[in-house]
């Protein structure tokens, strides 16, 4: 069995690790019916170090076996660019399995384009198209002006296999028609990476290079993590003043750090707003970080988590970090209206804000003004770091065992 992996863009790269690795111990395992040859396909979508290698190199993640060079653009640009260099590669490799994760463009590009490529040359017997599995199935925000919700909506439409993370995945697929025989809920495979790497996180030294803590003291001084990057939070210049307001309030009593997304540095400049911000000297040893918001770059996966795991709180419009607090036990303040990963409110500590500087200032003195009270002690179902090992089960046992055969005959529905 060929499976080819997509990844593109940030979030891609912590989900294809723990299918890489799951795929890597099913061929080792004496138990295999067959081995799974995987060739690992990047867009390219994110393109700079810190976006992209830096994940490779933290995660001991594989070279991309092919790398499309797409680059950025416009939402339309940017996937009709990915469709015409992924089709070549897809007739050129007929992998029996497209695996694409997450939700963004390089999601819906790369699964548009399996779902409807038939294979005119059989010389090996094999599929007569991929199949196209979606990792990360029905998440909903029930929010259409999000790209990613197009794009979730369109690849779980095309997808042969729809490997859910959460229980709300399932109703959601199944209130929009898809066959119950399609829907397998496997679990988290960015918590996977998660637990695998906690360990190792917690040697980076990220946080006496910001000065937040000294490694001689086990101390560590009262800070916030941001991150923001949605386009409807940072492209409008009311929204993310507005935004920023409530930052700057809320680090009149601890600092925030705030690693930069290249898409809101670029609106921080755009819009004059580079006054709100102090910056940190990298390498600094104190444990005086004073209040204000803190510019860094972005960072890597390691540094990443020890920042959130040791961090008072978190306020982010990112998806992962919702799950990844939920797990790290630290609150999230999600600075959105919705969220796709309701999971993460009923069994964590993600409490939505919206946008609006009250709600969110009210809402984080009132979560750091206590212990940590709202946590749950148990993680949601399955996220226990074997997602990525059932989805490959799943794979193998429907492509190789059922068919007895490296190479099946799959028509369409
Ligand atoms: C994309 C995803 C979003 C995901 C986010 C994670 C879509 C529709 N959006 O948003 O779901 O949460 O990635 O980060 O797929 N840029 C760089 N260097 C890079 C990449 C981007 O400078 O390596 C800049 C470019 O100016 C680009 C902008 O960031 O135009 C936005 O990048 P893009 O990939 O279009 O969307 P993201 O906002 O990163």
């Amino acid at each position: 069995m060929k499976v080819m992996l997509v990844c593109g863009a940030r979030p891609n790269f912590m989900k294809v690790a723990s299918i890489i690795s799951a795929i890597d111990d099913y061929n080792s395992s004496s138990v295999s019916a067959g081995k799974i040859e995987r060739l690992l396909v990047h867009t390219g979508q994110h393109y700079d170090g810190k976006m992209s290698q830096s994940f490779f190199d933290d995660l001991g993640l594989p070279q991309p076996d092919v790398n499309l060079e797409v680059g950025s653009g416009s939402h339309a640009e940017q996937t009709a660019e990915i469709m015409k260099r992924f089709e070549p590669l897809l007739r050129k490799e007929m992998p029996d399995v497209v695996l694409v994760v997450g939700d963004v463009n390089s999601t819906i590009a790369c699964s548009l384009v399996a779902s409807k490529t038939a294979y005119d040359v059989r010389s090996n017997g094999g599929a007569s198209r991929p199949l196209v599995g979606h990792v990360e199935a029905g998440l909903r925000s029930f929010d259409r002006s999000m790209p990613e919700e197009i794009n979730r909506i369109l690849t779980d439409a095309i997808s042969d296999f729809l490997f859910t993370s959460e229980e709300s995945g399932r109703e959601n697929l199944l209130r929009e028609g898809v066959g119950e025989d399609k829907i397998f809920f496997v679990g988290n495979t960015m918590i996977d990476t998660l637990l695998k790497h906690r360990a190792r996180s917690r040697e980076s030294s990220i946080l006496e290079n910001l000065g937040l803590s000294r490694k001689s003291e086990a101390t560590v001084q009262p800070y916030g993590v941001v991150t923001l990057h949605r386009p409807s939070n940072v492209d409008d210049r009311n929204v993310f003043g507005e935004i920023i307001a409530a930052l700057a309030e809320v680090a009149r009593k601890f600092p925030l750090i705030f690693p930069i997304h290249p898409r809101t540095l670029n609106r921080i400049k755009e819009f004059g707003l580079e006054g709100n911000f102090r910056s940190i000297e990298p390498g600094r040893r104190s444990l005086d970080v004073a209040p204000g918001i803190y510019c860094i770059e972005p960072q890597g996966y390691l540094d990443f988590m020890q920042l959130m795991s040791n961090a008072k709180l978190i306020l982010t419009d990112s998806g992962g970090m919702q799950e990844e607090s939920t797990i790290l036990g630290v609150p999230c303040i999600t600075l959105r209206e919705n969220t796709e990963r309701p999971c993460t409110i009923a069994y964590g500590t993600n409490h939505l804000a919206g946008v609006r500087k009250e709600n969110i200032t009210n809402l984080t003195f009132r979560l750091t003004a206590g212990t940590n009270a709202n946590k749950r002690p148990e993680a949601p179902p399955l996220w226990d770091g074997s997602a990525g090992k059932r989805i490959i089960a799943i794979l193998a046992e429907k492509l190789i065992r059922e068919h007895n055969s490296e190479h099946v005959i799959l028509e369409r529905d």
